[in-house]
């Protein structure tokens, strides 16, 4: 294998541009070409390749982003598309992929490996859903932005005696909301894997009022419940509670890589060039008990990750 190509597709997250730079500089030591295919699955139709050198990708471990640009291309479902997009790295002489991205992107790794062509995926989204892999690159920085906040928005709630309600990215998992509302002291965590009971809630808020509790944080992963509705929910139960609510949203998909997403991200891309240069394309590079791993693209993409429940019931257990 002398030429492949790497892209970034779906939702950016950080640490992106460090798998980018890992994949330029390992496949330049293994005398592979690289080229840059711009806005994920779009530029593969059309054509925004460009070859890169290691110096192109000087400063790019600590920024967040992708400097290859993403895109949601829900037309590379058709087989058409996929079709051109084969054909169109074939012209270039392009003899594999590596597509770093979460379950969508993944997807479409898994239609051009059934069509033949070699790909190998690196699991990256600030969402962590990919099943096989105990982290995707962008999760650990988007959980420490989400701590950061929680822990500011947990200043103004004590010093108001109010109760906060701040609502977490995570698409329709709680990995985000889990790991964060943990971490943060969090009184409760909501997330779409456990239903929960308003009525519970409200319970749980008037208890701490009786044990003269000033002010309560609650985390809500944007899957579960917006902040917005459970706070029309509490407001309609517990009218004289001073509620408020915020909404992180984008901030956790930017700002500088955390070390272990630097790490990860650096490991994932060299792992999927070494997998192209064997020979075996068909997974996606993740890492399980801190070991890098191989999990078959279908599997990653199909099977249920599920969540550490461990997790979600000591939460309970250390709030008082
Ligand atoms: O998948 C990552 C993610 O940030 C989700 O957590 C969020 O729900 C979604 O992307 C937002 O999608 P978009 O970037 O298309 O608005």
């Amino acid at each position: 294998m002398k030429r492949i190509a790497v892209l970034t597709s779906g939702g950016d997250a950080p640490g992106m541009n460090a798998a980018i730079r890992s994949v330029v500089r390992v496949g330049f030591s293994r005398k592979i070409e690289v080229i840059g295919v711009f806005e994920g699955y779009r530029g593969l139709t059309q054509k925004s390749f460009k070859n890169l050198l290691p110096r192109d990708v000087s400063g790019l471990l600590e920024e967040g982003g992708t400097f290859l640009l993403s895109s949601r291309t829900e037309e590379f479902k058709e087989d058409k598309i996929q079709e051109l997009a084969i054909k169109n790295m074939k012209e270039e002489g392009i003899e594999g992929l590596i597509v770093i991205g979460g379950n969508g992107s993944q997807s479409g790794s898994l239609a051009l490996f059934k069509k033949g062509f070699p790909v190998v995926g690196v699991a990256s989204t600030i969402d962590n859903d990919l099943w096989g892999t105990d982290y995707t690159i962008g999760f650990d920085t988007a959980v420490n932005t989400a701590i950061e906040a929680i822990d500011k928005i947990r200043d103004t709630a004590t010093s108001h005696s109010r109760t906060f309600i701040v609502e977490v990215m995570g698409r329709d998992r709680g990995f985000i909301a889990l790991e964060a509302g943990l971490a943060s002291g969090a009184d409760i965590v909501l997330i779409p894997e456990r239903k929960f009971d308003i009525d519970k809630i409200i319970e749980n808020i008037k208890a701490g009022l009786k044990k003269k509790k000033k002010h309560h944080m609650i985390i809500t992963a944007e899957g579960a419940i917006h902040a917005q509705d459970l706070q029309s929910e509490i407001k309609g139960r517990l009218p004289d509670l001073d509620v408020k609510y915020s909404v992180l949203g984008y901030i956790q998909r930017g700002g500088a890589p955390t070390r272990f997403d630097r790490i990860i991200a650096t490991m994932f891309g060299a792992e999927a060039v070494e997998l192209l240069i064997k020979g075996t394309p068909g997974f996606v590079v993740g890492i399980k008990d801190n070991h890098i791993v191989h999990i078959p693209i279908e599997d990653a993409v199909k099977k249920f990750k599920e969540i550490n429940y461990k997790l979600y019931d000591i939460i309970e257990e250390v709030s008082v």
